[in-house]
């Protein structure tokens, strides 16, 4: 089996209350890590690719990482996904490399600018069999300082999202319900929020259209806590509670989006080694426990979290 696209993922874990797993891709220990893991499990898994990796790995270097994962785990669909592609460009270009899925994400536009831009990138990736996933809402930081009128602002409106996806033909929705990209989603003492209402009435007015949570890493503290013990300074990291991540993925969400729990796992691991053995320079070293970390983070999500271990059997071939 060659990289598919989400659709028959989409569907199966909209049908089945599960979410599929969008892991990033940055580095072969990561790639290898996540798809070693979905691997063992049977799980379906999408690999996704943003703009700050293509930058870092190479294009060229991220693919055949990719394809080679293809080769080594031959029992388990895998999609090739852009991560927020900025502009029409980046996904035709991505398109013509031979990435099965692409993300356009217009959501700092203003609505209408968003669905033109959108379009564009629908028509084409449709025109060559690939799906797009679109944004609505714009997820924030809390290092973005934003009041809470601002906030509820940010949030994807519900009464938008009929005519975006009527307007654009986009085949998946990343909506914005309080999640946030990176390790720091609330503020200490603050108590994680998800808004579940809005994903509800986004869910009655979209029936059977699969949704996408980005900035969905719960920020283990097992990890943190490692990296705090080991040199780290990571004070007050919080993410969103693996309970709110389980509610969603049994709804109408049915891509869940994790960097950051990789890349702590991933440093966990590295800054274990270097500190307790300063002797060590070797890079396989520490890289294999960081790349063992990146397989039980992900290990855990496809079984605690997503509820997708198995699904690769009821995947056609
Ligand atoms: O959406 C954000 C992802 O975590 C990718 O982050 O742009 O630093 O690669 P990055
Ligand atoms: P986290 O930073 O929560 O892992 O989110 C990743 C993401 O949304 C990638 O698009
Ligand atoms: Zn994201």
């Amino acid at each position: 089996m060659g990289l598919v696209g989400t659709t028959e993922m989409f569907q199966k874990a909209y049908e089945g209350g599960y979410a599929i797993g969008a892991f990033n891709v940055n580095n072969m220990e990561i790639v290898q890590g996540i798809t070693e893991a979905a691997g063992e499990l049977n799980a379906p898994v999408i690999l996704q690719v943003s703009a700050g990796a293509r930058k870092y790995a190479n294009h060229t270097y991220l693919i055949k990482l990719v394809e080679a994962a293809l080769i080594e785990n031959p029992n388990i669909p895998i999609a090739l996904h852009l991560d927020h592609g900025a502009d029409f460009d980046i996904c035709k270009s991505c398109i013509e490399d031979g990435f099965t899925s692409v993300m356009i994400d217009g959501s700092k536009y203003s609505f209408e600018d968003n669905i033109a831009l959108t379009k564009q990138v629908v028509d084409y990736a449709h025109d060559h069999g690939i799906v797009v996933e679109g944004e609505l809402g714009q997820l924030s930081g809390i290092e973005d300082d934003v009041n809470v009128s601002d906030e509820d602002a940010n949030y994807t409106q519900p009464d938008q999202v009929e005519e975006f996806v009527g307007r654009t033909g986009v085949d998946s929705l990343a909506i914005a319900i309080g999640t946030s990209h990176g390790a720091y989603k609330f503020k200490p003492g603050q108590k994680p929020m998800l808004r579940f209402d809005i994903l509800d009435e986004v869910s009655k007015r979209l029936p059977g259209f699969p949704i996408v949570l980005h900035g969905a890493s719960s920020v283990l503290q097992n990890y943190v806590q490692i990296i705090q013990d080991h040199g780290g300074n990571l004070k007050d990291a919080i993410g969103i509670p693996e309970d709110m991540l389980r509610q969603a993925a049994r709804s109408a969400v049915c891509k869940i989006n994790i960097d950051s729990d990789l890349r702590l796992a991933l440093t966990a691991g590295v800054r274990e080694v270097m500190w307790d053995h300063p002797e060590i320079f070797d890079p396989r070293e520490y890289l294999k426990v960081g790349r063992a970390n990146v397989k039980e983070v992900v290990a855990h999500k496809i079984t605690e979290v997503l509820g997708c271990e198995g699904k690769a059997a009821e995947m056609s071939k």
